[in-house]
């Protein structure tokens, strides 16, 4: 019987090594302030920055945010300029703290969509943080789950029309070296933010045994504390895997 390659291999370990975050919020929180949706946004990135921080003491390894889906250009100019123009100062501000503290980033998502000076910020910042290893920070940017997979599908189809794969070779563990995530296990919890009880197109191949978490909270006022909260819980989970042998 095959092995299942979706499952982390820190399965015996009782705290997550890698957390999906789904920041949802900022809009509903700039609303209630009477502030415009960027001033949410904003006070978002800022959130996040906290929470990398505390990542290496909580023993996670790998923080996987969901900054822009494939659906969200459809929330017009004004928003979408914006939010470019935030990820740009994001990157410009964060960077040199971000690889002075060890922490590698990684970018996820269809960047080709991008003007070539971002792409090139977030060539430079890979680059530059390449050898860090107290986290790896993927930033889902112009991401989607289904976009991923149609990726990967087409990578394997390229492979098998060269005649370098057979169609029967073509099992969970080739298409996963082609995901977006090949470079670390699959997330053993995901955060999201704002009540919503959804997945929105995130991490969908991945997500196949993850600990999803629903918390009220609005992205802006989402803390470290309650992060930790979160990751401490995930202790207690009892992850079967499809089986009846239960594994904490
Ligand atoms: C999440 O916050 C950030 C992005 C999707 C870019 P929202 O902007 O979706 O906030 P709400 O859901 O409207 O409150
Ligand atoms: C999910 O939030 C995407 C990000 C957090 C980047 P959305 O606000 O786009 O999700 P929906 O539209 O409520 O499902
Ligand atoms: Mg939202």
């Amino acid at each position: 019987m095959k092995t299942n390659v979706a499952l982390s291999p820190s399965v015996t370990k009782n705290m997550p090594t890698h957390v999906g975050l789904v920041m949802d919020g900022n809009g509903r929180w700039a609303k209630q302030r009477g502030l415009s949706r960027i001033e949410g946004h904003q006070r978002g990135a800022e959130r996040l920055r906290d929470i990398v921080k505390i990542c290496p003491e909580l023993g996670v390894q790998f923080l996987t945010a969901f900054a822009f889906s494939t659906e969200n250009w459809k929330r017009g100019d004004e928003e979408v300029n914006g939010l470019v123009d935030l990820f740009r100062k994001y990157i410009g501000s964060e960077s040199r703290e971000l690889v002075e503290k060890g922490i590698k980033i990684k970018f996820i998502g269809n960047r080709t969509a991008f003007d070539q000076s971002l792409v090139d910020q977030m060539c430079q910042l890979e680059l530059a943080s390449h050898s860090n290893d107290k986290l790896v920070l993927t930033i889902a940017i112009n991401y989607g789950g289904r976009d991923e997979i149609v990726k990967m599908a087409q990578a394997v189809a390229t492979q098998a029309l060269a005649g370098h794969l057979n169609v029967e070779q073509i099992d969970e563990s080739v298409l996963n070296k082609h995901s977006f995530t090949h470079y670390m296990p699959d997330p053993e919890l995901i955060i999201r933010t704002s009540g919503e009880t959804r997945i929105s197109n995130f991490l969908l191949w991945q997500v196949a045994y993850s600990e999803i978490v629903f918390d009220d909270v609005l992205w802006p006022e989402f803390t470290p504390e309650r992060f930790k909260e979160h990751v401490v819980n995930f202790e207690h989970k009892i992850r079967r895997f499809g089986s009846i042998t239960m594994k904490v």
